[in-house]
């Protein structure tokens, strides 16, 4: 495996590979970001990693200059992976002026959700991502679906700009009690990692309640906040929205929760698919 730092490096690596596969981290890996690479290696191509913590997918008070930076560590599991290349850029090299260009993503999807409660999120994400697909030009690109909506935004973004290529989705790692497994986890104390299990539990609650006939979805949303706030969580949005675009859904179709909110200082997103008979 190698692993590159500069764009220049990139490009002279990767001329001549066909059907490259690029799985776009923030490093702090673990076992969700592992198998995002399994996903990858079964597209058949070599398989592109890139790292890179994106300041402009962070507002000022967020964890940007606390966001875990461990590119030792994160190669080593990368290696072991069996990951081909390594994408690493700093700032300069990813950033060598302010990024005036950036891609907007529309509001009815990007500014919803996430997006209200981080504002320029998906601005930020969208135009890193775009940037790390210029850099790597590959034709397939992995996503998780532990980030629900940020994965939507992306594959819209790939049909509106035809961008030649192809979004995989890999389904949410996660713990044995349920916790989808994400890098902001390693921030809970003991006793906060115990109770960030309820989060997945509300969800699946939800699930319980849509597949035993209920259909007062807007009840079953404020149940589950009112659940979070008296168990001392600071919820941001939990929502029973369409699967195709996240908008409030009518009957028949086939739905996801979606939850985001804070345990302490720590904000923990999650969601669960349900079918259209849920
Ligand atoms: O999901 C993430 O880790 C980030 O949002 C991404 C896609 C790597 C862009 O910085």
């Amino acid at each position: 495996m190698r692993v590159i730092h500069t764009i220049a490096e990139l490009r002279q690596a990767l001329a001549g590979t066909t059907r490259t596969t690029l799985v776009p981290t923030m490093g702090n890996l673990h076992a969700g970001h592992l198998s995002l690479i399994e996903c990858a290696k079964e597209a058949g191509g070599p398989v592109v990693a890139s790292i890179f913590v994106n300041r402009l997918q962070f507002a000022p008070h967020e964890d940007f200059d606390t966001y875990p930076r461990t590119l030792e560590r994160d190669c080593e599991m990368l290696r072991a992976a069996g990951c081909n290349f390594v994408f690493a850029p700093n700032e300069a090299e990813l950033y060598p002026e302010p990024q005036a260009y950036k891609v907007q993503p529309p509001g009815a999807l990007a500014d919803i959700l996430e997006g209200h409660f981080r504002p320029g999120f998906f601005t930020g994400v969208c135009t890193v991502v775009l940037k790390l697909f210029n850099c790597v030009q590959p034709r397939v690109a992995v996503f998780g679906k532990k980030d629900y909506q940020q994965l939507m935004v992306i594959r819209q973004m790939v049909r509106q700009l035809a961008l030649p290529i192809e979004i995989l989705a890999g389904e949410t790692t996660r713990a044995e009690d349920g916790l989808a497994l994400s890098s902001r986890n390693g921030y809970l104390d003991a006793t906060r990692r115990v109770e960030a299990v309820t989060l997945s539990r509300e969800l699946k609650g939800i699930a319980a309640a849509l597949r035993s006939g209920r259909r007062d979805l807007a009840a079953l949303e404020d149940a589950a906040m009112r659940s979070l706030t008296a168990r001392g969580w600071s919820p941001d949005y939990v929502a029973i929205r369409r699967r195709s675009d996240l908008a409030a859904p009518s009957s028949g179709e086939a739905l996801v929760v979606v939850a985001a909110a804070k345990l302490g200082a720590t904000r923990l997103i999650d969601n669960l698919e349900l079918d259209a008979a849920s």
